[in-house]
C-alpha cells in the first residue's frame, strides 16, 4: 500500500477512521491489490452516516477489475498483464481484443473462431441505412456514429440478455463487428459518397480501410504497412482501465441497460475535447506553429500563465512519465512516414523538434509534462489519409472492445450492483411553499 508517498514494509490489513468529535472510531478493511496500490474499502461507511467526497474520482476505485493496469509514475501499461509495447509488435488488434475480453491469448483455432465472428457481424441490417439518411450530409462523424449505434438496440433488443453470458458474447462480436462500419459509413455519408459493404474475406483493418477509401469509381489496394500501422494505433487505443468514457459505459450497463445504448453512451463521452478529441488539437497546434523557428514562441506561450494556451499533446491526468503509448506511436510515425516517402514532412519535424526542446524544458520537467499518444496519433492518422473529423471515431471503434470487456467483466460479476453515486448537499434547508402572489 503506498502511503504519504511511501511504500510500508508491512502491508496493513485495516485503517482506522477517528473523528475530532468523540464519534466512535470506525475500522476500515484494506482491501490487497495484486499490483499499485491497495484500497481502502469504504462501503460501510454509509451505514455509519458518513460519506466521502471525491467528484473528479482522483482517489477512488470505482470497481476491482483484471483487465488493464497503469502506473503513470512509472509509464507502464499492461493489458491483462503484457506489456503494451509487446502487443504492438508482436500481437494483432483481433487478438488483443481476445485477451482483453477473454484474460487469455488465444491458441489458433480460437484465434479463427474469434476473427471469422467478428468479421461476420460486420454487415448491418439494411434498413439502418435509412437511418443514416435523417442526418444532415454536415454531421460530425461521430455525431452520426453515436446515434447509429444507439439505433442499434431497436434492431437487437429482444435477443439480449445481459445476465446470460451467451447473450453478451453474441453482443461483443456484434458491436465489435459493426461500429468499424458504421464508421466507415458515417465517413462516406458525410463525403455523399456510396457506402462501402464490408467484406468477409478481409481482416479487421484491412476491411475498415476498404470501407473507407475505396469507392466504386476505382480500385483500392489496401497496403500491408499502413494497415499495420492503422492496426497497432488500435491495438494501443484498445482500452485504458476506468477513463470518463469506460465509467460511462459501465455506469450505464450497471442498471442491466441494452449494450448498444451502453455504448453509444461510451461514445458520447469519448466525444468531449478532454478525452478523445486532443490528437485533433495537435494537428491545428503544429499546423499554427508552421515552422520549428517558431516552436520557442509556443513554448513560451505555454509557460505563461496569464496565456491560456496548453502545448497539445503533452501531460496527462494519470501518466507522469512518457506516457507509453507515446513511444510506440513516434516508431509507427517513422515507419508510415518511410513508406510514404514523407520523412520531410514538415509537421513531423516540428513534432520532433517540440518534443525535442519541451522535455529539455525546466517547466514540463518539473511537471512531469511528457508528450502523450495523441502528440504523434494525429500525424499518423493524416499521413493515412484519415480526415481529421475521423480521428475520434476510429478512436472509438478501437475503444468499443475495451468497452466490452469491461461491460463484460462487470456484468459477469454476481455481486455487481447498480452504480448509484452519492453526494453532498449543499442547497437549501426544508422550506415551505410561498404562493406567487406572496413572493417577492
Ligand atoms: N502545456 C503547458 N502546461 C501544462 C500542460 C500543457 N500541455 N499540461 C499541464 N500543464 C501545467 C499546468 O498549467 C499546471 O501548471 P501549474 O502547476 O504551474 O499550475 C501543471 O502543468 C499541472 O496541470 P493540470 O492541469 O493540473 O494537470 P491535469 O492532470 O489536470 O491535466 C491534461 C492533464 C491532459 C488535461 C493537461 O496536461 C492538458 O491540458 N494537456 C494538453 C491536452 C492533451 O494533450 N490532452 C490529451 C490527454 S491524453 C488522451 C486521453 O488519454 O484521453
Amino acid at each position: 500500500m503506498i502511503w504519504q508517498g511511501k511504500r510500508f514494509m508491512t502491508q496493513p490489513t485495516k485503517v482506522t477512521l477517528t473523528f475530532d468529535n468523540g464519534a466512535p472510531p470506525i475500522e476500515l478493511p484494506v482491501m490487497p491489490s495484486s499490483i499499485g496500490p491497495d484500497v481502502i474499502d469504504i462501503r460501510s461507511l454509509s451505514q455509519h452516516g458518513v460519506l466521502t467526497y471525491d467528484p473528479g474520482f482522483l482517489s477512488t476505485a470505482s470497481c476491482s477489475s483484471r483487465i488493464t493496469y497503469i502506473d503513470g509514475d512509472a509509464g507502464l501499461l499492461y493489458y491483462r498483464g503484457y506489456p503494451i509495447e509487446q502487443l504492438a509488435e508482436h500481437s494483432d488488434f483481433m487478438e488483443v481484443s481476445y485477451l482483453l475480453l477473454h484474460g487469455e491469448l488465444p491458441d489458433a483455432a480460437q484465434k479463427a473462431h474469434f476473427d471469422k465472428s467478428v468479421r461476420t457481424h460486420a454487415m448491418l441490417h439494411d434498413q439502418v441505412n435509412t437511418v443514416f439518411r435523417g442526418f444532415r450530409r454536415d454531421a460530425h462523424p461521430m455525431a452520426v456514429m453515436i446515434g447509429v449505434t444507439g439505433a442499434l438496440s431497436a434492431f437487437y433488443h429482444d435477443s439480449i440478455n445481459v445476465f446470460d453470458a451467451e447473450s453478451r458474447e453474441l453482443s461483443a462480436f456484434r458491436l465489435i463487428g459493426k461500429v468499424p462500419t458504421i464508421a466507415a459509413m458515417s465517413y462516406k455519408y458525410n463525403m455523399g459518397e456510396p457506402f462501402v459493404y464490408p467484406q468477409y474475406r478481409m481482416g479487421y483493418t484491412e476491411n475498415f480501410l476498404n470501407m473507407m477509401f475505396s469507392s466504386p469509381c476505382e480500385p483500392y489496394e489496401v497496403n500491408p504497412v499502413l494497415a499495420r500501422a492503422l492496426d497497432r494505433i488500435l491495438i494501443l487505443h484498445a482500452d485504458h482501465e476506468q477513463n470518463a468514457s469506460t465509467s460511462t459505459v459501465r455506469l450505464a450497463g450497471s442498471s442491466g441497460a441494452n449494450p448498444f445504448a451502453c455504448i453509444a453512451a461510451g461514445m458520447a463521452s469519448l466525444w468531449g475535447p478532454l478525452h478523445g478529441g486532443a490528437n485533433e488539437a495537435v494537428l491545428k497546434m503544429l499546423a499554427e506553429i508552421g515552422d520549428v523557428s517558431r516552436i520557442p514562441e509556443f513554448i513560451a506561450r505555454a509557460k505563461d500563465k496569464s496565456n491560456p494556451f496548453r502545448l497539445m499533446g503533452f501531460g496527462h491526468r494519470v501518466y507522469k512519465n512518457m506516457d507509453p503509448r507515446a513511444a510506440v506511436m513516434r516508431q509507427t510515425c517513422h515507419d508510415v512516414l518511410n513508406e510514404l516517402d514523407l520523412n520531410d514532412d514538415p509537421m513531423f519535424r516540428i513534432a520532433l523538434e517540440l518534443e525535442r526542446i519541451a522535455l529539455q524544458d525546466e517547466y514540463f520537467i518539473a511537471r512531469k509534462l511528457y508528450p502523450n499518444v495523441d502528440f504523434y496519433s494525429g500525424i499518423v492518422f493524416r499521413a493515412l489519409g484519415i480526415p481529421v473529423s475521423m480521428f475520434t471515431a476510429i478512436f472509438a471503434l478501437a475503444r468499443t472492445v475495451g468497452w466490452m470487456a469491461q461491460w463484460n467483466e462487470m456484468l459477469a460479476d454476481a455481486g455487481h450492483r447498480i452504480g448509484r453515486p452519492r453526494q453532498q448537499y449543499t442547497g437549501d434547508q426544508r422550506r415551505d411553499y410561498v404562493p406567487v402572489e406572496r413572493r417577492g
